[in-house]
């Protein structure tokens, strides 16, 4: 269990809070005091081949901080996932243009509604940001995370970009 203490999260940062079964779960950005606890997140060793580590993740971020959106998912103090968003209206590929890049949920905290909070936390972004649907690709296999995104309401486009499905949920 990782644990992200009260004060390292600004008051401004704690926009997004939702209620699962009683818990009261929020997006919180990355800050100097929670980014080492952050890193420390790992999803089940079946999974790991599926989605990138929050350190790479957070790597992309760097180099492209002007489309990047990465948040991190508490539950009270406790750190339970990490989602990135990516909003590049620019970009040639439809398929970059809005969506989900990255999602992971620690392996100990999957299966109590925490994924479902972050895909409906960067739908909510984009609708903020106006934008009428989110993409996400997956990687298919023993593992994949393609049985919760059609089970979120993504439907495939059709489209594989470098062997990855890509899905498309309209908001
Ligand atoms: C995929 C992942 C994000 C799901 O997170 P989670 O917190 O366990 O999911 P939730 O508890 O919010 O599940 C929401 C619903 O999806 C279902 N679900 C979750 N994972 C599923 C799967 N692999 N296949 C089918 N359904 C699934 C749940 O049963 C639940 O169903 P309900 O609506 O009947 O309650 C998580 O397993 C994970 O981090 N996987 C490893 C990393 C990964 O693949 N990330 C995506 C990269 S694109």
């Amino acid at each position: 269990m990782l644990h992200v203490w009260p004060g390292s999260a600004q008051a401004g940062e704690r926009k997004r809070v939702a209620s699962i079964r009683g818990m009261s779960v929020r997006l919180v950005e990355l800050t100097a005091d929670n980014v080492d606890a952050a890193c420390l997140i790992e999803v089940k060793p079946e999974q790991q081949k599926f989605v990138g580590t929050v350190a790479n993740s957070l790597a992309q971020a760097y180099v492209h901080s002007g489309t990047a959106w990465p948040r991190l998912i508490l539950d009270d103090d406790r750190l339970v996932g990490f989602v990135m968003g990516n909003f590049d209206p620019e970009s040639e590929i439809d398929a970059f243009r809005a969506g989900i890049w990255r999602l992971n949920i620690a392996a100990d905290e999957q299966g109590r509604g925490y994924g479902r909070f972050a895909v409906d936390a960067i739908a909510e972004e984009a609708r903020r940001r106006g934008l009428k649907r989110i993409t996400v690709l997956w990687v298919r296999g023993e593992g994949s995370p393609e049985g919760f995104y059609l089970r979120m309401g993504f439907t495939p486009t059709g489209e594989v970009i470098g062997g990855e499905t890509v899905g498309e949920l309209f908001l």
